[in-house]
């Protein structure tokens, strides 16, 4: 525990920064966050697909009950069943009942209007989606124009992580999501009541590093150094390197609900670990850090894909709201 600026910083002490040799020396946040560099990484970004996956819900939603979901431009019955978590088109092949009011026998849907039983085999032109459930999210496979890979590209994941996930609708694509994050130097200007400093310490256009002061209350925070990197073009992800909780991750996913309009599904997790004595005993009780964690990240969210809404809205020449 130190004080440092006013501020009381708990946690692992980090190496001193020579403020000189950063690559931000002395210019202020506006400056440093050139709108050119952006759009490069995002380019780069853009240029790595995502095997044809995305996230459908947190695995923790996606239930023996089918619910409908909407993503890629399609209304989707999603269940799960003990083979796994299976998505298909929301409407019965013989004449279009709604399959999320389906009851569930044998691992098959059982139509609500005629009986029709639609199982993982797919039925016609009726076919289930190839899913995949990594523990924390499910995924399903639903973009053509990608060439397909057999599973999600995955960030490395801490074991034994505590977290949550959190699911919101923004009414922009996903590369404003993504181009949301690869600005970090919004961070402590835009959402002040989460970031108490945020300071770059290497600027590269596929991964960022950077010293971020996250407050827990008030003037007390923890200060660790994170990097940012977009391993696909619909998925973003910041991960630990120094300080407490080395190999924690938030894992931030787009992905496409309509492309009308358009809006994307902003999906969340976050993933925390920690190598002090005692994370056992947090561990026992993740149950209820789930909505704290859960309630912070979607506060940042909220403020993100306003942020997100508003760079559509002006690049695609729609009056901003
Ligand atoms: S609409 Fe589904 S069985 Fe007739
Ligand atoms: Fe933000």
């Amino acid at each position: 525990m130190r004080f440092d600026d006013g501020l009381l910083q708990l946690g692992r002490p980090l190496p001193p920064l020579d403020p000189s040799a950063l690559p931000g020396a002395g210019r202020p946040d506006w400056v440093q966050a050139d709108p050119r560099f952006i759009e490069r990484a995002l380019a780069r970004a853009n240029a790595r697909s995502g095997g044809g996956w995305v996230v459908v819900d947190a695995s923790a939603n996606v239930t023996a009950a089918p619910r409908r979901v909407r993503r890629a431009g399609r209304d989707w019955v999603v269940w799960r069943t003990d083979a796994g978590p299976h998505l298909a088109p929301d409407a019965c092949p013989h004449m279009g009942a709604p399959l999320h009011d389906a009851k569930v026998e044998d691992r098959c849907l059982v139509c609500p209007w005629h009986g029709l039983r639609l199982g993982p085999a797919g039925r016609g032109d009726w076919r289930p989606a190839p899913t995949f459930d990594d523990g924390w999210l499910v995924w399903a496979r639903l973009l053509d124009d990608e060439a397909p890979t057999d599973a999600p590209t995955l960030p490395r994941r801490p074991e034994g992580a505590i977290g949550g996930v959190i699911g919101m609708e923004a009414r922009c694509e996903a590369e404003d999501v993504i181009a949301n994050r690869l600005d970090p130097w919004h961070g402590a200007h835009f959402h002040p009541h989460s970031f108490a400093r945020l300071e770059l310490l290497e600027v590269d256009e596929d991964v960022l590093r950077l010293r971020v002061s996250y407050r827990v209350v008030g003037r007390v925070c923890v200060e660790v150094d994170a990097t940012f990197h977009a391993p696909t073009r619909r998925s973003i992800v910041m991960t630990i390197v120094d300080g407490d909780g080395v190999g924690s991750v938030v894992e931030t996913h787009a992905s496409p609900v309509d492309s009308a309009g358009p809006r994307t599904a902003v999906v969340e997790a976050t993933l925390a670990t920690s190598d002090r004595r005692g994370f056992g005993l947090v561990r026992q009780l993740a149950p209820l850090a789930r909505p704290l964690i859960e309630a912070r990240a979607r506060k940042l969210w909220i403020e993100d894909c306003a942020y997100a809404e508003r760079r559509y809205a002006l690049r695609v020449g729609r009056s901003p709201t």
